[in-house]
């Protein structure tokens, strides 16, 4: 089983040809914090280029929890990273898989989605259960392929991502991807009464 092949099976819910870079996982995961107990979600782990430096610099602190749909690449997770909490289901439903663990606030929530392959709705979920499981100092990154950035779908994410954080810093492009992409670092939830999106 490849990420090849997972796409080739479901391209729209796998997104991508080739998973990330370890350049790319490097800037997603920087706020995952190297001394602390922290709560670190990961949304759509394929096969686990964010996850192996996210346990590298967890360091046996805190939890992981990854929240993958494709059956497939959940079990090869969890068979290669024990330490990992892997959870088939919908980043939709991040709320009900945090409550079924006891945990309350994710510190940091890294997402791999294909957010340009989601319904406007679906997006929306999705985000308003990230921005709810998100501790108040908490951070949300994800990543958007620079030659879609300015399609409509990478458009809107952006737009709704502005409207959910206080802050949204745009990190370098990262050239050393397939293809080259750039990280949003996300922070200060806003409450959904204040969204504008
Ligand atoms: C573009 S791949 C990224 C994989 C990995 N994070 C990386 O960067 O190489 C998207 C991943 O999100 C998963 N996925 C797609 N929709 C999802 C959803 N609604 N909930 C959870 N995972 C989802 C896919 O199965 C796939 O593993």
């Amino acid at each position: 089983m490849s990420f090849l092949t997972e796409f080739l099976r479901s391209p729209l819910t796998v997104g991508a040809v080739a998973p990330s870079s370890s350049g790319l996982a490097r800037v997603a995961v920087a706020p995952v914090p190297r001394a602390a107990d922290a709560v670190v979600v990961e949304l759509g782990a394929g096969t686990g280029a964010f996850t192996g430096p996210i346990q590298q610099r967890l360091g046996g602190r805190g939890r992981h929890v990854v929240i993958e749909i494709n059956e497939r690449f959940a079990q090869r997770l969890a068979r290669r990273c024990p330490a990992v909490e892997v959870v088939v289901a919908d980043a939709a439903d991040l709320g009900a898989v945090l409550v079924d663990r006891g945990i309350g606030r994710a510190d940091v929530i890294v997402s791999g989605l294909p957010w340009a392959a989601f319904a406007p709705d679906h997006q929306r979920d999705v985000l308003a259960a990230a921005t709810e499981a998100l501790a108040a100092d908490g951070v949300f990154t994800t990543f958007a392929y620079v030659h879609a950035r300015w399609a409509p779908p990478a458009r809107r994410l952006h737009r709704a991502l502005e409207s959910r954080f206080d802050e949204v810093v745009t990190g370098r492009t990262v050239w050393a991807n397939l293809p080259p992409a750039l990280v949003y670092h996300c922070r200060r939830p806003v409450p959904a009464a204040l969204q504008l999106v």
